[in-house]
């Protein structure tokens, strides 16, 4: 049994007319819309999605502070929906939160802060002091005990938050963009605290956030919530190697280093000469070995322009960009073979044609795109292509309509890095 299972869970608020009234006339605004999910006991699970997408308020639903309009929710078995104030109240201290702003008292010192939920819970003095002191010593902040919050930095006052969350020993964490004030150093401070809190207690922690990054240096499992729905759920490999949706797409490119620009390409390629191919290697294909040896034997030569090999979760994921050099008809051959064992995607329709890139360009942030991305100049020597390799039409307009329709997140780069993933896509679709 999953430690906190959703189904077919439905929050609506009435629409709002102008001068903020309830209209009566406007239908409710699905804001969950039909979300089932499972997190299992011990796991770190993320949950991404662009600001407005319903984080938030399915966190809401999930600790019982607002009522589902239809569906189940169960943490550790029992349905919350059903649950009396005095029942709420108990399953809430087996839930620890953390925010965004970190919401502490700054009339209270870090101690005073710390004792808040112990004294609600009406434990007795004597162990409060001790489980404080212990409190402290987790987060490290045994020397900031008598500080007040504003005496503290943000990730400071973000240990405070974790450590206040972890008083009465609750089964399960939300973090709701709990790194999202943060700098990228201290979020990463915070983030190792989460998993060690994970680790070492074994608290279940739901990691809800709009960074990538986020979820692929904590979490083991993540749902992307797009517009109410989860619109895609897997491993973190799976999604970071193998994105379905546009949105995901959207997301692993911020973490994830995508293939190149069609102006980027167009610079390699008139730099290195040679056909230009993007590979993505996954620990359960192809190695890198057997690729480069695969190419040889066809008489050709790979050299490597762009990308590398990361880590993602423990397991290996790699984006190469290679330059084939060698015969041309040789390098047909060897994207025919290899095309069922490896995604490989011939690069050169993107890098030598304007026309696609511009089609690949959403119409709302082509302004804002890099100069090279809607006018890529040919390269000096533009290599031949086969017509297999130029995208879909149709995936193209999906691609750009999906990217399109995504909200703006504040630090998620807008779509240039959408192209790469339906290419990748479109080459697996065939194999
Ligand atoms: N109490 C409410 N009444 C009406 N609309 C709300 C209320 N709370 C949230 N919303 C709307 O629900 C949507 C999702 O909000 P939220 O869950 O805060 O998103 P996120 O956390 O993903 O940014 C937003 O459009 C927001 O305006
Ligand atoms: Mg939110």
């Amino acid at each position: 049994m999953a430690l906190v299972e959703l189904r077919d869970v439905v929050k609506t608020f009435p629409a709002r007319a102008e001068g903020r009234k309830a209209s009566k006339a406007a239908p409710p605004i699905r804001v969950i819309d039909g979300v089932s999910l499972d997190v299992e006991e011990g796991e770190i699970f993320g949950l991404i999605g662009c600001s407005g997408a319903g984080k938030s308020t399915l966190v809401r639903l999930i600790n019982a502070l607002a009522p589902v309009t239809s569906g189940s929710i169960r943490v550790a078995g029992t349905e919350v929906t059903a649950l009396r104030e005095k029942e709420l109240r108990q399953l809430r201290r087996g839930i620890g939160m953390i925010f965004q702003q970190f919401n502490l008292f700054s009339s209270r010192t870090v101690w005073g802060n710390l004792a808040y939920p112990l004294e609600i819970a009406g434990t007795p003095e004597a162990e409060q002091a001790a489980r404080i002191s212990e409190l402290l010593n987790f987060v490290g902040l045994v020397d900031k005990a008598h500080s007040y919050p504003e005496q503290l930095s943000g990730g400071q006052k973000q240990r405070v938050g974790i450590a206040r969350a972890l008083a009465t020993r609750p089964r399960l964490l939300l973090a709701d963009e709990a790194t999202s004030a943060l700098d990228p150093e201290t979020t990463g401070e915070v983030l190792a605290l989460l998993r060690r809190v994970n680790a070492e207690l074994g608290t279940t922690v739901i990691v809800i956030t709009h960074e990538m990054e986020v979820v692929r240096s904590t979490a083991s499992r993540v749902a992307v919530l797009d517009a109410g729905q989860i619109v895609e759920e897997g491993s973190v490999y799976d999604l970071f190697t193998r994105p379905r949706h546009p949105v995901t797409s959207k997301y692993v490119g911020t973490a994830v280093r995508p293939t190149p620009d069609a102006d980027a390409l167009a610079k390699l390629s008139a730099r290195h000469g040679g056909r230009l191919v993007a590979v993505t290697l996954r620990e359960d294909g192809l190695s890198q070995g057997k690729l480069f040896g695969r190419l040889y034997g066809h008489g050709l030569e790979a050299e490597l322009v762009h990308g590398g090999v990361e880590d993602i979760q423990g397991r290996s994921f790699g984006r190469l960009v290679l330059a084939l050099h060698g015969d041309e008809a040789a390098v047909g051959e060897a994207l025919a073979e290899l095309s069922g064992q490896v995604e490989i995607t011939d690069l050169a329709p993107l890098a030598v044609s304007g026309a696609t890139a511009a089609a690949l360009s959403p119409p709302n942030v082509a302004d804002e795109a890099p100069a090279g991305l809607a006018a890529a100049p040919p390269p000096a020597e533009a290599p031949r292509q086969p017509a297999a390799a130029v995208l879909p039409e149709g995936l193209v307009a999906a691609a750009a309509a999906a990217c399109a329709a995504v909200p703006a997140c504040p630090d998620v780069p807008a779509c240039p890095d959408v192209p790469a993933a339906p290419a990748l896509v479109a080459v697996e679709a065939a194999a």
